[in-house]
């Protein structure tokens, strides 16, 4: 039996999993995220041994430092940036995250945006709502269309590989990627064409889709040069993570023309937006909602749950991303 602290109460079974496995959960009770001074104080001689973190939990020195019993942080996120990875493996704490699970959700949740963006869907529902139609016109709200049009993928790992495919057999979009190294999955679903530079995706596609994890390497991936490099007529889409992009850089290139719109679910300093952003028309903007379907945050939960019950019972956990 294991002591474990969740941060925050979560959707769907985990809690009771490991409840009915025999571990003592303490479970935060604040309505709301706990700011890093309320989960110092949660954590603070309290001897847990597992942890359960939400991707807006900085598990860092100080937290470590805190809980010196720590053995196993288990992340209710695919993403795993808010955790201090080399710190954990020199105090050989193991780190689990959810995969898989959230794939389709968060492609669909991409698709939905790139729509959203490209035919302007949420600008038109605001001018309906407004009473400003008065009367059917040839040019009024002209977005664009995705049929021929090149989507370039930012990172073809699970996610990336899923928009791709809905984005070739749902759209008839050419597909063009980039990554470390080409996916090799990918070709062996959907006619694509790899590049090794960042640059020469953002050249020819007309819709850019990031799917990168955030490492220093992808920080600031798309900044003011970057911007610069894609079409006047192309599209920015990010559900991955904010820091990905310079986000005062993609405000000024969406409000000089450099690109013409951007679909955001995530943020540089979530929960902020960068002045002028909100303003913009161009822009369709979700709040890190991309995973948040009922059926994939409850099998996130229980991911979790398993994840640390097969640690407690000397087990591999299933989704181990430290020790890699
Ligand atoms: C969501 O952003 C996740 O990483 O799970
Ligand atoms: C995450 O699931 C990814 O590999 O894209």
């Amino acid at each position: 039996m294991a002591k474990i602290f969740v941060t925050r109460a979560l959707p769907g079974t985990g809690v009771e999993q490991l409840r009915a496995a025999g571990h003592e959960v303490v479970v935060s009770t604040k309505n709301g995220q706990l700011t890093k001074a309320e989960l110092h104080e949660m954590v603070r001689d309290q001897s847990f041994e597992g942890l359960v973190t939400l991707l807006s939990d900085a598990v860092d020195n100080e937290l470590l430092a805190l809980m010196p019993e720590l053995k196993v942080v288990a992340n209710y996120a695919v993403g795993y940036n808010n955790i201090a990875i080399d710190l954990a493996a020199d105090k050989g704490i193991i780190v689990t995250n959810t995969p898989g699970v959230l794939t389709d959700t968060v492609a669909e949740f991409t698709i939905a945006l790139m729509l959203s963006v490209v035919k302007r869907i949420p600008e038109a529902d605001r001018f309906t709502r407004a009473g400003q139609y008065d009367g059917w016109a040839p040019e009024l709200l002209l977005g664009s269309d995705l049929k021929g049009k090149t989507l370039g993928i930012l990172g073809a790992g699970r996610i990336g590989q899923a928009v791709a495919q809905r984005a070739h057999f749902g759209f008839g979009m050419h597909v063009i990627y980039s990554d470390m190294q080409p996916s090799g999955e990918l070709e062996k679903t959907i006619p694509c064409q790899y590049f090794t530079e960042t640059d020469s995706v953002l050249a020819e596609a007309d819709v850019v889709s990031i799917h990168v994890p955030l490492v220093p390497a992808t920080t600031h991936l798309i900044n003011a040069e970057r911007l610069a490099h894609m079409k006047p007529t192309a599209y920015l889409i990010n559900t991955s993570r904010g820091p990905v992009i310079d986000e005062v850089a993609l405000v000024a290139a969406l409000q000089s023309g450099v690109i013409k719109g951007a679909g955001l679910d995530v943020y540089e300093q979530e929960p902020l937006l960068t002045p002028g952003l909100a303003e913009l028309e161009s822009v369709v903007l979700t709040p890190h909602s991309a995973s948040a379907s009922e059926e994939t945050r409850a099998k996130m939960s229980e991911m979790v749950a398993d994840n640390l019950i097969a640690y407690f019972s000397g087990v591999v956990p299933p989704n181990v991303v430290l020790p890699a």
